[in-house]
């Protein structure tokens, strides 16, 4: 009889970024700063529930009969309006058709089956994320054997994207292979593609006949919801094919309802029929369908007129919380070392900016600031706040040597 089992697992190290959670509750200091894990938090430092969130939940509530099976595709009104936000409605109806849409547990949900749907549609199938990119994107990738490489994406010392090479890198990537793309709000870096970059992108995409995967985690986060997906609309108007993965965590405040959704378009109506047929199967073996609520609220949302009013209003105001931290911390940074330019964190776009120091320093920062940040060095301006600034401003300016 065998009697190893589990003895043959070894302990593995934190994760990168929910490890720095894990470590910010576990330190004593009550001066402790946390710009770890990308949440949205308001000025006592909390993450809200929006109140039209709250409002959509008690009449949900109120009005539920039954918790009886939704289905592997979820809730159905989800997924149409959810697409329509990210799409706008007259390219959703015009992409109706040749779109599978799938309520998903959360974006990393969505990431994952559609990986899986790439492996098992082109089982060498090759897909490229930027250099550097979200955490957690390789390894949810590389789970369903996809096969990854690196583009470049960002340049350390402007602190902004280098589209020449990203070009140059993508104008050498064979047809049909794939390109994960932030939808905004770059994770972690912060630098988004401008406008025409984007057209740039959407133009080579077509050209080469490159698939691109779209991780939309942040819409609204940026400049708004419009403005941060006029370049996936782009996009998404020339190619043939696109993965679209939709995540309500941070915009609707849901993190942990894992709301979330997968779009495929594809080249007509017959394949989009099969491909849905593909996602539920996939939902199915993995785990069968989604949790309810979270995308019931956010349909519940989007499709009551006050209530989405109410939404845009919350969220315009957290955008703009979050574009005041950003120039509040440059300034302070700036007030002690007007020698070095730090005008990238307020070009930046999001939560999220790289400092641009190394896991030694990130170590540092902690050991010595009890500032808690990943070890890539991505602060979430977030965690900033009026109280903690200066302490912010002073750990990182030690750490960093300057
Ligand atoms: C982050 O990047 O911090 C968030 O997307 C949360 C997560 O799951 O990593």
């Amino acid at each position: 009889m065998v009697r190893i089992m589990f003895e043959r697992l070894e302990t593995l190290p934190p994760d990168p970024i929910l490890g720095v959670t894990a470590a910010y509750r576990a330190d004593p200091d009550p001066a402790k700063i946390d710009l770890g894990v990308g949440v949205y938090r308001d000025a006592e430092g909390n993450t809200p529930i929006p109140a039209a969130v709250r409002d959509a939940e008690s009449a949900l509530l109120a009005s539920q009969s039954t918790k009886t099976y939704v289905g592997p595709a979820g809730n159905l009104e989800f997924n149409e309006r959810i697409v329509e936000l990210a799409l706008g409605s007259a390219l959703a109806s015009s992409l109706r058709e040749r779109t599978a849409t799938i309520q998903t547990v959360g974006g990393c949900g969505a990431l994952r089956v559609g990986a899986e749907l790439i492996h098992a549609a082109v089982p060498d199938a090759v897909i490229h994320v930027s250099d550097p990119t979200w955490a957690n994107h390789e390894p949810l990738l590389g789970s369903s054997s996809l096969r990854l490489r690196r583009y470049p994406y960002y340049d350390r010392a402007s602190h902004a994207v280098d589209f020449d090479r990203l070009l140059q890198h993508l104008e050498r990537v064979p047809p049909g292979d794939v390109v994960l793309l932030h939808g905004c709000c770059h994770n972690p870096t912060g630098a988004d593609l401008d406008a025409s970059q984007w057209v740039a992108l959407a133009e080579l995409f077509e050209r080469r006949g490159l698939v691109p995967f779209v991780d939309l985690a942040y819409q609204g986060f940026g400049d708004g919801p419009e403005t941060d997906v006029a370049g996936l609309r782009e996009v998404a108007r020339r190619v043939p094919n696109l993965l679209l993965a939709i995540s309500c965590s941070k915009n609707f405040g849901l993190y942990r309802e894992r709301a979330g959704a997968l779009a495929i378009v594809s080249a007509n109506a017959a394949i989009a029929r099969a491909v849905a047929t593909h996602q539920a199967r996939t939902a199915r073996r993995m785990y069968s369908m989604p949790p309810d609520h979270g995308a019931a609220v956010a349909a519940r949302v989007l499709g009551d007129a006050s209530l989405r009013a109410a939404w845009l209003s919350e969220l315009a105001v957290m955008v703009e919380r979050m574009k005041a931290l950003r120039r509040l911390l440059a300034e302070r940074l700036h007030a002690r070392r007007p020698e070095h330019d730090f005008s990238w964190l307020v070009r930046h776009r999001g939560m999220f900016s790289l400092l641009g120091i190394d896991a030694g320093q990130v170590a540092r920062l902690r050991e010595q600031g009890h500032v808690y940040v990943p070890p890539d060095g991505r602060i979430n301006v977030a965690g900033v706040s009026e109280a903690n600034v200066d302490r912010v401003a002073d750990a990182v300016l030690r750490t960093m040597g300057t």
